[in-house]
């Protein structure tokens, strides 16, 4: 496969297994063409014109150096220029994947956060009550990720010659449908029963070992899961910590998380909130697992690196 048709792939499979289902994606994707024949001359120069297809704009294609069939791919959640000089240490990598955005992508990061609206709503928040309590964390990601250093590993992978992408909500995507799927088959009463479904999954059995596996952040073994949600799994960084109010009147009980900050665990547990939280890089590897698995079957070597538990399900069946 070439980096194109990879990174396609990827954008592919993030769309197949979106909450908002394709029809969603048709729309927003189409709204942004909308405004985007609005623009002036000028504003269209500046305009971002992959928002036009890409409805991820945290998954780019950063540096191709040389547009080679790829045969061997370092993978990693965090990818800094220690891993390109791992790359090169290690020697014939074709591609470096990335899991958290760089660059262009991370500069998009609030452009994905939308989606978590559409969950929320899924899940029976209004979604005017989403939208407005959203919209003031989607513009405080949008101004935090300004002060990072977006283009240091970009600007790396130009100097060494390396070919460089990410996927991120595509990969995080899979991973919130692969937990949505499982948890509707099992339908666990209690917390008890979920953390049980959980630790079989192999990514968080790995973390488990590690000492990161998942963990009952508010709530109690003992306690109903009531509806389980998946709202803290994809769309891009964490939501609004005023949000949990308005879930548990929605009638969620449980939500599954990746990870939360403290100020959130406070307000979840003050809403009689159950939160797991199943574990950051432990989950990040199981949405990148999935979508490395249709590399592995398409013959590609993938060497895992910088926090990611590779777990290949094509080798178990
Ligand atoms: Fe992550």
């Amino acid at each position: 496969m070439k980096i194109n048709e990879i990174y396609n792939l990827a954008i592919k499979m993030g769309i197949e297994v979106d909450f908002r289902g394709r029809e969603g994606i048709e729309k927003l994707l189409k709204r942004k063409k909308e405004k985007y024949e609005k623009l002036s001359e000028k504003e269209k120069e500046e305009f971002d014109k992959e928002a036009l297809e890409n409805p991820y704009l945290d998954s780019r294609i950063y540096h191709i150096a040389q547009d080679t069939e790829v045969k061997k791919v370092l993978a990693g959640i965090d990818i800094e220029p220690a891993e390109l000089l791992l790359a090169k240490e290690i020697g014939g990598i074709d591609l470096i994947i990335a899991h958290h955005p760089l660059g262009k992508g991370l500069a998009h990061l609030a452009d994905v956060m939308e989606l978590q609206c559409d969950v929320l709503n899924m899940y029976g928040v209004p979604i005017n009550v989403a939208e407005g309590l959203m919209k003031e964390r989607i513009s405080e990601v949008a101004r935090g990720v300004n002060v990072l250093n977006q283009q240091k590993t970009v600007q790396a992978a130009k100097i060494l010659g390396i070919n460089l992408i990410n996927v991120h909500t595509p990969a995080d995507n899979l991973a919130a449908k692969f937990l949505k799927d499982l948890i509707e088959k099992e339908n666990p009463e209690r917390i008890e029963d979920l953390m049980k479904i959980l630790k079989e999954i192999s990514e968080y059995k790995e973390a488990t070992k590690f000492g990161f596996g998942p963990e009952i952040s508010t709530g109690s073994p003992e306690r109903r899961c009531g509806k389980i949600a998946i709202t803290e799994i994809t769309g891009g960084t964490e939501g609004s910590p005023k949000l949990y109010e308005k879930m548990a009147i929605a009638s969620i009980g449980t939500i599954l998380s990746m990870h939360q900050s403290e100020e959130y665990r406070k307000e979840a547990e003050a809403a009689n909130i159950n939160v797991i939280i199943c574990g950051h890089c432990s989950s990040d590897s199981l949405g990148m697992n999935l979508f490395l698995d249709e590399l592995q079957k398409r013959e590609i070597e993938i060497i895992p690196c910088s926090g990611l538990i590779r777990i290949s399900r094509l080798d178990r069946d």
